[in-house]
């Protein structure tokens, strides 16, 4: 592993740490890769029971590495972004996660795959595909809507404006807001009193909880990633992402 995602597991907790800050936790193709195979080691490994993810007290991840995807952009169902979002959401066993900071594009889609998340106060929560040129992922065209509702999901998907921790929490996407400082404390706490419980409950709860939607998830992760990878290479997420490397703002009128 490189440093830039750090995993260690510790009585039965397997953490995953977001550690790029000086690129604000924004996640390259590698770390995908890495979260990937560090999921499906957890799942196989019956001394893991729960798995955590954090970012900082000041971010959580700014999502893609968007000189990244430009260079090294997911070209399949195979690509490691889609590899990381079928292992995070086919994982059995409880996953929370410690959200402080900007959560952006991925790293807000990725919570609704997550069972238990804490937030600081200064958690700022945004899905701004459509301002980049390109289409929800990790199924949160499906799954927002059905949280939220469509107009609150409207307003995050189509608007792409970050909304804050109170209002996840409104939405139930976080189950509690803390202080920055407490986040990890309160979600090793109760990743501690999970891995006490017995695996077998927890594994067939969760299957239960969410074998319904499974392969409409599935499906759904399918059809965004094909359309995801087809905006990707067309002119709107090339301005987006030409005037992000830029640092300008972005001109859609011609695309
Ligand atoms: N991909 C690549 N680099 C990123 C990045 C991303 N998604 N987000 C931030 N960075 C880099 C910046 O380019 C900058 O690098 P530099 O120091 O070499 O110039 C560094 O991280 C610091 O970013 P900066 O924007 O100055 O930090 P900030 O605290 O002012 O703002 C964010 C933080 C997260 C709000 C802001 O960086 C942001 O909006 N990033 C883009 C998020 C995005 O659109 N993600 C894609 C979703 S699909």
């Amino acid at each position: 592993m490189s440093n830039d995602i750090l995993s260690h597991t510790e009585a039965g907790v397997t953490t995953i740490t977001f550690n790029r800050l000086d690129k604000k936790n924004s996640i390259t193709g590698a770390m995908y890769a890495e979260m990937a195979d560090a999921l499906a080691t957890a799942a196989a490994d019956d001394a893991v029971r729960v798995l955590v993810f954090q970012g900082h007290e000041t971010i959580f991840s700014a999502g893609n590495d968007i000189a990244d995807f430009l260079h090294n952009p997911p070209s399949s169902v195979d690509a490691p972004v889609f590899q990381f979002l079928r292992n995070l959401s086919g994982f059995p066993k409880p996953v929370l996660a410690a959200v402080c900071g900007p959560a952006v594009g991925i790293g807000t889609t990725m919570l609704f795959h997550c069972d238990l998340v804490y937030a600081g106060d200064n958690a700022a929560f945004s899905m701004p595909f459509v301002n980049l040129g390109l289409c929800p992922e990790a199924a949160s065209s499906l799954l927002v809507p059905q949280m939220m509702g469509y107009h609150r999901a409207a307003e995050a998907l189509l608007m792409g404006e970050p909304f804050m921790a109170e209002a996840a929490l409104e939405v139930g996407l976080v189950n509690r807001v803390v202080p920055p400082t407490e986040a990890t404390g309160i979600v090793m706490a109760q990743a501690k009193k999970l891995a006490a419980k017995p695996i077998t409950a927890l594994i067939a709860t969760k299957r239960l909880m969410k074998q319904g939607q499974a392969a409409l998830i599935q499906q759904q992760m399918n059809d965004e990633a094909e359309v995801f990878g087809r905006m990707l290479q067309a002119p709107a997420a090339k301005e987006a992402f030409g005037a992000f490397m830029e640092k300008r703002r972005p001109d859609f009128s011609k695309v």
